[in-house]
């Protein structure tokens, strides 16, 4: 049988990897927290109508890269591909407008997306998300992007640049639509292959294209900025005026068109400076006014993001910032098998001390057990043999400096505990 592998796309988080995904979790979970979001955790799996109601059945993801199934019922399910129509839904399940608005959730969640796997771009991939539901406030749009940017900031992801648009209301957009396919129509020739399609299927997807043949056609075509409406550009110029009063600076990107049916009016991505240009929105996001009345909801405008993790860990290494391997800070070694019952109060003390620490296994020779030492990384080691266990002490080595004493086990543990700069 040839090796089991993980499936294409996917991969397994290994240490110090898994670490540092774990680190970024709780980081952004503790910012958005402080912005007043709450967690929430979906299924995995919904029924497939809603991503079809939700996202947009003309929206490449949900035509070309949903882990769609049948159970055992014969019904239709769907692996998430994205966490706002889920969240969208259990709002609407569970009437979470009773309680007041707006509500602030954000979750931790895997993704599937059956995409052409490549650096950046996986099949299950996680997003760090939040969703604002029930205010069509501009302060609502400036102070969620804010909270993006804070989190980016503080995960050390080198330079960002905040991409900003409005796609108007179903309005304004209804007006433009035909304006812009007249126009792209005029230049069809021009247009790659996947533009042709678009132009049939979601025409406004073109501006999203990277093929610099669709990009020299944009060139002077009337954008849907342009176009907005009084009340879109309105709102639109006050979530500009704030973010610009709060001193987060952003790029205008009037063809910034994203990839699903439910975003109206601001939309936004945060482009890293350093990952390649194809998969650098470390995340993006936008308001969905219209999108829980689609799923069967009431009327209740939204606007949220999400966040990549893989891409902000790749960019967290480029920029040279990826946090250090954990280490360990105390390994107890026992000289002989009767010192074993005493090294273990010992590792069972500093742990319950703060402290990490365990025992080294397996009887060895004292060289074994330090290069196991040396393998975890260890802060300390303390060696228990023959002396240490009658006299119920450890003989504590500072692997760092060298220096080497014996002490009881209280302040053995007190001196693993200490703060670096103490030790
Ligand atoms: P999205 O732009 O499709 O938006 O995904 C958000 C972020 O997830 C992207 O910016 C990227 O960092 C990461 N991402 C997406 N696909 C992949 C992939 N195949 N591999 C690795 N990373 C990926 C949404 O999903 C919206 N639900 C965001 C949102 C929330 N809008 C409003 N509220």
């Amino acid at each position: 049988m040839a090796s089991l592998q993980p499936p294409r796309g996917t991969s397994d988080l290994l240490p110090p990897d898994s670490e540092r995904f774990m680190a970024l979790c709780a980081l952004a979970t503790e910012r958005f927290e402080r912005a007043g979001f709450r967690q929430i955790i979906t299924p995995m799996f919904e029924d497939t109508a809603l991503f079809h109601r939700g996202i947009g059945e003309s929206s490449e993801v949900v035509r070309k890269e949903t882990y769609t199934f049948l159970d055992r019922s014969d019904n239709s399910l769907t692996l998430r591909p994205e966490g706002t129509a889920p969240v969208m839904r259990a709002i609407v399940s569970n009437h979470l407008w009773d309680e007041g608005t707006p509500i602030k959730l954000h979750y931790e969640a895997a993704m599937f997306r059956y995409e052409r796997p490549q650096k950046g771009r996986v099949r299950q991939h996680h997003q760090l998300g939040v969703e604002a539901v029930g205010s069509e406030d501009a302060t609502l749009d400036a102070d969620v992007i804010a909270v993006g940017w804070s989190v980016l900031e503080a995960a050390e992801v080198g330079g960002v640049t905040l991409l900003l648009n409005s796609m108007g209301c179903a309005r304004c957009r209804g007006a433009y639509l035909p304006i812009f396919v007249a126009a792209m129509q005029e230049r069809v020739s021009q247009l790659s292959e996947d533009s042709q399609r678009r132009l049939v299927e979601n025409p406004l997807r073109i501006w999203d294209s990277k093929d610099p043949g669709d990009q020299a056609a944009l060139v002077g075509v009337p954008t849907l900025t342009d176009a907005l409406c009084e009340g879109c550009a309105a709102h639109f110029a006050e979530v500009r005026e704030l973010l610009t009063g709060w001193g987060i600076p952003f790029t205008l990107r009037p063809g910034l068109v994203r990839g699903f049916d439910y975003y109206t009016r601001t939309a936004f991505e945060y482009a890293s400076e350093t990952l390649e240009a194809a998969q650098n929105a470390l995340g993006g996001g936008g308001r969905y006014d219209g999108l829980v009345e689609s799923i069967g909801g009431p009327k209740l405008p939204g606007i949220g993001f999400g966040l990549g993790i893989e891409r902000i860990l790749l960019a967290q290494q480029a920029a040279g910032t990826a946090r250090a391997a954990r280490t360990l800070d105390l390994l107890v070694i026992p000289v002989r098998r009767e010192d074993v019952a005493h090294a273990m109060r010992i590792v069972r003390a500093a742990r319950d001390a703060g402290a990490s620490s365990d025992l080294s296994y397996g009887e060895r020779g004292l060289k074994a057990h330090m290069r196991n030492a040396n393998r975890l990384g260890a802060r300390f080691v303390a060696i228990c043999g023959e002396q240490e266990t009658s006299a119920g002490s450890a003989t504590l080595r500072d692997l760092v400096s060298g220096e080497q004493q014996e002490l009881g086990i209280d302040e053995a543990v007190a001196r693993v505990c200490a703060r670096p700069e103490e030790h």
